[in-house]
């Protein structure tokens, strides 16, 4: 379905990009014979899956915008697509949402049992930060990423976030949530690792105070953009098309947009959402076209 009246992607916007970053991606998942056979595979499986590489292609285009090198960049594009991979093998645990289906697969846990996805997600968590502090250049840069990068995935964001989802999810039914607390989740559990792609990206780059400022605020309002239009994928998604469960937040108990706001005022929050980032993102002049693209497509999207 068609979840706004947003223009869908210029033809090539994903293409473009999308080689570079699988190349790599392949590169550094690649092992050496102390990592056991079985694990190695499972990594692979869970990572190299046809995902849709958004936090990559952002931060790609954001180091763009800013005059910046894509190839200077890649590996902290990897890394940022490594901690999204390991947060969705953990987030599809039975002890978190407990799903089995991801990218049109089976999740990593019905793949590879409980404990190896468990130690997939280890090990890409670790991988992340082993490629950017020995990939990026100068050492300084890198020093910066990785700090940015283990605030972005930690207890105050993505983790706390997915903390707090859960624990909604369990609080008795009766108990109301508000907007404040659905946004306070969704900016930790998805805008946060947006946010850091972006940043990092700019980092990169060499960008200015200016353009960092406007790179995060673009974030934080496709972030949560990207969230909402997840909770409505969910709940009035094709189950053919989002290559995951549909409607599980509300048997779960989740906190989310169409649960708190509707189907309607959650669409055109979102839409909303999407026109102040392109206005943000704007100031950076044409090199951050891109981004201008992408921030449509993301509440456009139907997976
Ligand atoms: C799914 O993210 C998890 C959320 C934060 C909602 P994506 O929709 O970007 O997942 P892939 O990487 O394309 O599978
Ligand atoms: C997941 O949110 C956010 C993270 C993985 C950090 P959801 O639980 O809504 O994501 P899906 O719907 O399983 O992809
Ligand atoms: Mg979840
Ligand atoms: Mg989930
Ligand atoms: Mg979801």
């Amino acid at each position: 379905m068609n979840l706004s009246t947003a223009d869908k992607p210029p033809a090539g916007l994903f293409d473009r990009l999308r080689p570079r970053i699988d190349a790599a991606l392949a590169h550094y998942s690649q092992y050496d014979d102390d990592c056991p056979s079985h694990l190695a595979e499972a990594i692979r499986y869970a990572f190299l899956s046809p995902g849709k590489r958004l936090r990559p292609q952002l931060l790609l285009m954001a180091t763009e915008a800013c005059g910046g090198s894509v190839d200077a960049a890649l590996p902290a594009a990897c890394a940022v697509e490594m901690v999204h991979a390991y947060s969705l093998v953990h987030d599809d645990l039975p002890a978190m949402d407990d799903d089995d289906l991801r990218r049109d697969r089976p999740t990593c846990h019905k793949r590879f049992g409980e404990a190896v996805a468990i130690l997939v997600g280890d090990a890409l968590l670790a991988r992340a930060f082993e490629v950017m502090a020995s990939e990026i250049q100068p050492p300084t840069v890198a020093a910066r990423c990785c700090a940015v990068l283990g605030r972005a995935a930690g207890a105050t964001a993505l983790v706390g976030g997915q903390a707090a989802d859960l624990q909604f999810a369990e609080r008795a039914a009766d108990l109301a949530g508000d907007l404040h607390e659905l946004q306070s989740i969704h900016d930790r559990k998805t805008g946060a690792l947006f946010v850091a792609a972006l940043e990092l990206g700019g980092i990169v780059a060499g960008a200015t105070p200016a353009q960092l400022a406007a790179l995060v605020a673009y974030g934080q309002k496709v972030g949560l953009a990207f969230q909402i239009t997840d909770d409505l994928l969910d709940v009035a998604g094709d189950p053919m098309a989002v290559g995951k469960r549909v409607a599980k937040d509300s048997a779960n108990g989740k906190l989310t947009f169409p649960n708190v706001l509707g189907i309607d005022e959650s669409r055109r929050r979102a839409a909303e959402l999407v026109d102040d980032a392109c206005a943000i993102i704007d100031e950076l002049g044409p090199k951050a076209e891109p981004l201008v693209a992408l921030a449509r497509f993301v509440c456009s999207r139907e997976k």
